[in-house]
């Protein structure tokens, strides 16, 4: 640790005389290690708003500046998982299989996990989020099937899953109010991308949320929050750690967010993509991704021996229909209606639909990710503020994918508007956020690794 040559006497007895929060800011100003004590006096104080908001986000800057020991990572992690209540989820028998993405755009992975899961015996309680800035939300997108609930209690969830085996809802009372707190403010002073408010903020929640066995999808590329191999590997590497010497089985997945996952962004387009996986219709990055997580719930759950297994096993879940009539059980559960599993049409649709041309000879070289989850955010399918209502029918189709060839008249994309005007503005944000060149371009990988507690296996080779 790199320290200011008067800090030791400085801080010498200070700290012991009690909490003080613009020492602890100090502190860790000048690169030193925070105490265990120290760091639950600020989840604590972060949860229960006993420290002001700018000496929260002085703190956050100087975490996201100075970094954390491996130590004080999995310190924080347990503070704030300690800050509020953890879910009880014992009424339910079995091992109960999580999962949680570090976000991405048209990553709609959990409403093909959960019930393709749950449909093969593996209970599935999952807590989801909304959308914020460029990367959509599970709560935003299921709130697009008319009458469906996120809101449960922690005691209608364990009911729904005793019951059928799943649920996908909102955060339940108060888990981890911490993380609540810090990440609203990380939202707003530029502190999103550090690795130790990442794994703390994930792993707290997850921590508190009960399961047993937790699989990470950790994206990397230029629509992730780490935009580098070399970076995201370090998440997933202390996610697995610090998730494991907190008692639980995790592996994480490293998966490439250099192009959106699925072919549909937007909340109720991506609910369709879900659907028409779950039927067997549609494939892609996006089922590849569900099978890969979904194999490895199966694994560390004991369901069976190996991951491929437990692949093996989803996708007789797709064939056989079971994961679709899975997804139909908990719609009916959570006050929804199922008949969008056989009518996609009954989701909410957008007035002006329009189908844009490539226009154009040529290879897909590269998408900018971020911006592509912005344009569908700029049409009204994510929110700029907290507070924004959505609007769930808008969004766009894009069928091409990094490599494909296209000409003329290979479709570009499917918009999905709430006005000509929008349209016109979303096509111009597309075009500009896809490139075509005139040389043959490889395709992009879908994973990149998988870590366990055990090591790393290399899904594709890089440098
Ligand atoms: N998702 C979270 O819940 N927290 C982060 O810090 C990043 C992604």
């Amino acid at each position: 640790m790199s320290g200011h040559p008067d800090i030791g006497s400085f801080f010498e007895g200070r700290c012991n005389t009690g909490m003080n929060m613009l020492e602890i800011i100090e502190k860790k100003k000048f690169g030193w290690e925070l105490t265990r004590e120290e760091l639950s006096f600020f989840a604590n104080g972060a949860a229960q708003h006993t420290i002001p908001d700018y000496q929260l986000s002085a703190m956050l800057m100087a975490i996201r500046l100075n970094g954390m020991s491996a130590r004080e990572t999995m310190d924080l992690t347990l503070a704030m998982r300690d800050s509020g209540d953890i879910a009880d989820l014992s009424g339910i028998p079995g091992v109960k299989a999580d999962k949680h993405s570090t976000g991405g755009v048209a990553d709609t992975t959990t409403l093909v996990l959960a019930p393709l899961v749950a449909s093969c015996g593996v209970s599935v309680a999952k807590m989801s989020g909304r959308g914020l800035g460029h990367t959509g939300g599970t709560l935003d997108k299921l709130e697009s099937i008319p009458g469906m609930r996120v809101g449960l209690t922690e005691e209608e969830l364990v009911r729904q899953v005793k019951e059928i085996g799943v649920a996908v809802i909102g955060q339940t009372g108060h888990l981890a109010p911490a993380d609540k707190a810090l990440y609203s403010l990380r939202d707003v002073t530029g502190t999103v991308d550090s690795l130790p408010l990442i794994v703390s903020s994930i792993l707290s929640k997850k921590l508190a949320a009960g399961s047993d066995a937790i699989v990470l999808d950790v994206k990397t590329g230029s629509g992730a929050l780490m935009h580098t191999l070399v970076e995201s590997m370090e998440l997933a590497r202390t996610m697995v750690r610090v998730g494991t010497l907190a008692g639980k089985s995790v592996v994480a997945v490293v998966s490439n967010m250099d192009q959106p996952l699925g072919t549909h962004v937007g909340n109720a387009l991506e609910v369709k993509e879900a659907i028409d996986i779950l039927s067997g219709r549609a494939g892609g990055d996006l089922l590849e991704v569900a099978l890969m997580l979904g194999g490895y719930m199966l694994h560390l759950t004991n369901r069976v021996l190996t991951p491929e297994d437990g692949i093996a096993m989803l996708k007789e879940a797709i064939a056989s229909g079971a994961g679709l009539q899975k997804l139909r059980q908990m719609i009916v559960a959570q006050g929804g209606d199922p008949a969008v599993c056989d009518d996609v049409k009954r989701l909410p649709q957008a007035p002006v639909i329009r189908t844009v041309l490539c226009g154009r000879k040529g290879w897909v070289k590269s998408m900018d990710a971020a911006a592509l989850g912005t344009a569908a955010q700029v049409m009204g399918a994510g929110r700029q503020r907290v507070e924004d209502e959505l609007d769930h029918s808008v969004g766009f189709v894009l069928p091409i994918r990094i490599g494909d060839r296209v000409d003329e008249n290979t479709v570009f994309c499917e918009l999905h508007a709430r006005s000509e005007a929008d349209a016109e503005r979303a096509e111009a944000a597309i075009r500009a956020a896809v490139q075509i060149v005139d040389e043959p371009c490889s395709k992009a990988p879908v994973f990149y690794a998988v870590v366990t507690k055990d090591g790393v296996t290399r899904l594709k080779e890089w440098g």
